[in-house]
């Protein structure tokens, strides 16, 4: 027999501790001569066919500038032995670090985009990028099939 459960108030700035249960992901980018990676947790999916990823990859994020120039990423599932990389790749810029360099990462050719994939990861998705203005952030990636 189910219980009702006591809440409490919390405060609305920490609640990605509840709604973040997704796998973090690395987005791999490229544009002109320059590649990036980040680290990305705020990542639903959309729809089933075409298939359609819902993001964000804030404005001041130098993989912003790179996939917005270019409209295209690879979305790389890490596996958790890349976990101190995960981290690291997340808590650094690309506009001063050549992160593939820094962490120790192979870059990959992609078939279908001219960003790199990640070879170290379990699996890298393909995707086609836009972005909505009035959030000024990249926030949907079409994964092509
Ligand atoms: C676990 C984790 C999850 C993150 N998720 C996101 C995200 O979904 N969107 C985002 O814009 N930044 C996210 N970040 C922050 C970026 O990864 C971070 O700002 C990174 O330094 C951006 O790199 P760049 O400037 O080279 O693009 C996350 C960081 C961590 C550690």
């Amino acid at each position: 027999m189910t219980h009702p459960m006591t809440k409490e108030d919390f405060p609305v700035s920490n609640i990605r501790h509840f709604l973040e249960p997704g796998p973090i992901v690395l987005v791999s980018s490229q544009w002109q001569a320059q590649t990036n990676i980040m680290t990305m947790g705020w990542h639903t999916v959309m729809a089933f066919s075409p298939s359609l990823i819902g993001c964000i990859i804030a404005a001041g994020n130098h993989s912003h500038d790179l996939v917005r120039n270019s409209g295209e990423c690879v979305i790389n599932i890490p596996s958790t032995s890349l976990v101190d990389q995960v981290v690291g790749i997340g808590n650094c810029s690309g506009s001063e670090v050549d992160k593939f360099k820094a962490f120790e990462l192979t870059p990959g050719k992609s078939e279908q985009v001219g960003a790199p994939l990640i070879e170290e990861c379990y699996a890298s998705l393909s995707a086609d990028c836009t972005m909505t203005p009035w959030l000024n952030a990249t926030t949907c990636l079409s994964l092509r099939s």
